[in-house]
């Protein structure tokens, strides 16, 4: 996720492009830059970026004088968080500028192509391959050049494009957000309406496959053929504050919705090679162990399943302020140190730890050049873009996503999963937004139930196998942000002592899917109902047994059960955010936790 901004006006165009890119900082903030084409418009472009926030750009960058422009504020997704990798990108002769939101997923193959023509390349992004691509078509006319480097990229993508001598803007979409807004001798282009609403409340949304050319007076939107499309302006009446949550009312809930999305991003371009990647070439382990706190210690224990299932080697998953006071053992385990920020300090210690040990380390991480990626032997990046709310949502389920990889790795790597296997995951893997789609289209169902037991003081979570983590994280998310007191357990833990604790007033959410444990779990929903407590059951579509056990059940669709967590996980962030928002709490901002904690 990164913010784009584009103006084509009468006025200068810097401050209007830094005003409107401020907003828009919540959609990344590792780096920023503007592009200004000169005034007359023969000068040349003037460009400039930083690294850091936009305030570091605002405060260092020299005037620049000019009516069209473009400007952009980054999260990385590739190549690190520097200076050369802010957009804009250039191409070699400088008179070109891109900024992009997306991911480039053939880039190397373009990249390599360009190389042997003569192209010289100054960052580690796949965004400077579409400007080098640009320039190789332009002929003076930048939308034939845009459109014609299109059809050499794939991946998701939303570009603008300026060129020096050219009093025009081009953008282009293909999954990624674009709209343009359209003002009184002047026209804009953003990631979306937050960025503009100061300026205008007419927007057109650009659509999948569209190239749309902007100057102050004249907007044209051309489809995948290059055949003139007309649309009618939308006339938007969000609040600034409204439109930043992308009209959702918190945070937290824009972020489950853009779980789907997050997923699809998390798997671009690495599921195709048959082959491990070069860090898992010739290196054999015989254990593997995960490190990591809070909500990414859920997404460990799930992927300890994963891959003892997937690479059949044994997982052992441990708290990370834990890590460093356990006994060094005597094979040397893969260590796996999962945080989404990247700067969790009990996480980093434990990194350090596992090097002094001796041991190869992986990080999975959603930060770009967060500390962890310097402190670890392979990054594994979950392409989640930034979360704001304090409850970690899509920065799990995408950390899961990146254990299904990493299993895969270890799977392909030490021959526990064959070619035919690895391809019929691959291909699952790859419908799983849709499984999450119908899981967020089912809302209002969970919000119902949710109404009848948001008034309970105490809930039980409880799952087998792969979805007992699930039941943990479940009761989490209840907790930090209901503050009703949510607690996880085994299924078949119950009877050992929490069934002491259940009564009438003490729901219990259990996560009864159909696979090898659904019979033991349809036992232990009946242990419960035999205590008075309701049952709330989350099982598959179909499943005509599950409510005579349960007083309400949520479905959803039948799933292979190895993927049973992202489904089932994305309904109890819903239960749990609709409890807190029923009881009025502060979703985004839980009392007494903090996003990222850097202290032990
Ligand atoms: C804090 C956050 C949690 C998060 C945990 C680990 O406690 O509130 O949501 O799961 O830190 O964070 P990390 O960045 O290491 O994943």
């Amino acid at each position: 996720m990164c913010g784009i901004v584009g103006y084509a006006g009468g006025r200068n165009a810097q401050p209007i492009l830094l005003d409107c890119l401020k907003r828009l900082e919540y959609r990344g903030y590792d780096s920023a830059g503007i592009a200004v084409v000169g005034d007359p418009i023969q000068k040349g472009l003037q460009l400039f970026k930083s690294k850091g926030e936009i305030a570091v750009l605002e405060s260092s960058m020299p005037e620049m004088t000019g009516t069209v422009g473009i400007a952009h504020t980054r999260w990385a997704t590739q190549g690190r968080p520097t200076t050369e990798n802010a957009h804009p990108l250039s191409d070699c002769t400088n008179r070109l500028a891109v900024v992009h939101n997306g991911i480039i997923s053939n880039f190397m193959e373009v990249k390599e192509h360009l190389l042997a023509t003569g192209h010289k390349f100054v960052s580690e992004t796949d965004t400077e391959v579409f400007a080098h691509l640009v320039e190789a078509e332009m002929n003076g006319d930048l939308v034939a050049a845009v459109r014609k480097a299109l059809e050499k990229v794939e991946g998701t993508y939303a570009f603008v494009v300026v060129s020096a001598g050219h009093d025009e803007i081009v953008a282009a979409r293909r999954e990624s957000p674009l709209v343009i807004g359209l003002g009184d001798g002047e026209n804009f282009v953003a990631s979306d309406v937050t960025a503009l609403l100061k300026y205008t409340s007419r927007f057109l949304h650009v659509q999948d496959g569209e190239v749309v050319s902007l100057t102050r007076d004249e907007v044209r939107i051309f489809d995948s053929e290059g055949t003139a499309v007309e649309r009618r302006p939308e006339k938007i009446t969000w609040s600034l504050e409204d439109a930043e949550k992308g009209g959702y009312p918190h945070f937290m809930l824009k972020e489950i919705y853009e779980q789907p999305e997050a997923i699809h991003d998390s798997l671009l371009g690495r599921m195709e090679s048959a082959e491990p990647e070069p860090f898992f070439q010739g290196n054999s382990f015989s254990s593997v162990k995960i490190v990591a706190c809070g909500t990414s210690y859920h997404a460990g224990l799930v992927g300890k399943y994963i891959i003892e299932e997937l690479a059949k080697v044994p997982t052992t998953v441990q708290i990370s302020s834990e890590y460093r006071y356990s006994p060094v053992s005597r094979e040397s385990p893969l260590v796996v140190l999962i945080t989404q920020s990247g700067e969790t300090a009990d996480t980093l210690g434990a990194a350090r730890e596992a090097r002094k040990r001796g041991n190869k380390t992986v990080g999975i991480a959603n930060v770009v050049g967060s500390a962890i990626t310097r402190e670890v032997d392979h990054v594994i990046y979950t392409r989640a873009g930034p979360e704001i709310g304090v409850a970690a949502t899509k920065t799990f389920v995408t950390q899961v996503v990146a254990l299904y990889l990493l299993a895969m790795e270890l799977g392909v790597q030490n021959r526990s999963l064959t070619a035919q296997a690895r391809r019929s995951m691959t291909s699952f893997l790859r419908s799983l937004p849709r499984y999450v789609q119908d899981v967020l289209n089912k809302a209002s169902e969970i919000e119902a139930i949710a109404e009848k037991y948001a008034r309970s003081d105490d809930m039980f979570f409880i799952g087998r196998s792969i979805n007992y983590p699930i039941a943990l994280e479940g009761a989490l998310k209840t907790k930090e942000i209901s503050y009703i007191h949510g607690e996880g357990f085994p299924a078949g833990e119950l009877k050992h002592g929490p069934l002491a604790l259940l009564s009438k007033d003490s729901p219990v959410v259990a996560i009864a899917v159909r696979d090898h444990t659904y019979e033991k779990m349809l036992g232990n929903i009946s242990e419960v109902s035999a205590r008075g407590s309701p049952v709330i059951a989350i099982g598959f579509e179909g499943d005509t047994d599950l409510p005579k056990f349960a007083d309400d059940v949520l479905s959803i669709r039948q799933l292979p059960p190895i993927f049973t967590p992202v489904p089932v996980i994305v309904a109890l962030q819903l239960w749990a955010y609709h409890l807190a928002r029923i009881r009025g709490c502060p979703i985004d901002k839980p009392r007494n936790i903090a996003k990222t904690v850097t202290v032990e």
